[in-house]
């Protein structure tokens, strides 16, 4: 049986959101439907951009009852994954590119109890993941240069989902989850390809009513899943 949701998820990602406010912006969230919280931690190391850390984690934890899908774009993950399950992360995910021991990592986070992800760069081919499959539970592919939000969707990610889409129907199930530039006029195309979870963080809280987009984001998800079949 799939692990597939039967409806696809959106992802609003707090980068977004006004940091002096998160409580607020989870309190906002605690009503909206099949949404988990998208949290990027970066290091000014792998990427050009400093975030957050555990300790903001532990916060957000104590606010919501949403999953928590912790982004990790840092270098070194294997150092600090297992502090984010332990801050309260469901769902941690981390750079291949970022770790030459992926596979020990993803194992160890399962091991903590949290569901692993492996994050593809927009230059990494999803071809990187093929003697991966069966040690993450899902795959996070970059459909921006990661380090900002409000940036420009990268279209060849599309073809990225349906490679990657092919590759776990040969060889292993795993969710598909897309981050950066997704927005009302990609997030039909991106589910229609094979996308389980969009990540929105402009889209949802650059917008004037955050639970407005969430609402037309996740209809446009719906769409392109029924026209996938
Ligand atoms: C980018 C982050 C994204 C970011 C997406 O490095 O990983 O999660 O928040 O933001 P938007 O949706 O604005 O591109
Ligand atoms: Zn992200």
């Amino acid at each position: 049986m799939s692990i597939r949701p039967q409806q696809p998820l959106l992802a609003p990602s707090i980068l977004s959101a006004d940091y002096t406010r998160l409580a607020d912006a989870l309190a906002m969230l605690s009503s909206a439907e099949r949404c988990i919280v998208h949290v990027d931690v970066m290091d000014g190391h792998f990427v050009p951009n400093i975030t957050i850390g555990m300790p903001v984690v532990a916060g957000l934890r104590r606010e919501t009852a949403h999953i928590l899908d912790c982004h990790l774009m840092i270098a070194e993950p294997a150092r600090y994954a297992l502090e984010f399950v332990q801050a309260g992360a469901d769902w941690v995910s981390i750079h291949q590119e970022a770790d030459p021991h992926c596979h020990r990592t993803l194992g160890a986070i399962r091991q903590a109890g949290a569901k692993a992800g492996i994050v593809l760069n927009p230059g990494t081919p999803v071809e990187a993941l093929t003697d991966l499959v069966g040690a993450f539970d899902y795959a996070l592919l970059m459909s921006v240069n990661p380090g900002f939000g409000g940036q420009s969707f990268i279209p060849r990610v599309l073809d990225k989902i349906r490679r990657l889409d092919a590759m776990r129907r040969n060889s292993g199930d795993f969710l598909i989850e897309v981050d950066g530039g997704v927005g009302p006029g990609n997030a039909a195309a991106l589910v229609a390809a094979g996308a389980d979870v969009l990540v929105a963080g402009n889209a949802v809280f650059g917008s004037g009513d955050p639970l407005r987009a969430i609402t037309e984001l996740l209809a446009a998800m719906d769409a392109g899943r029924n026209a996938a079949g």
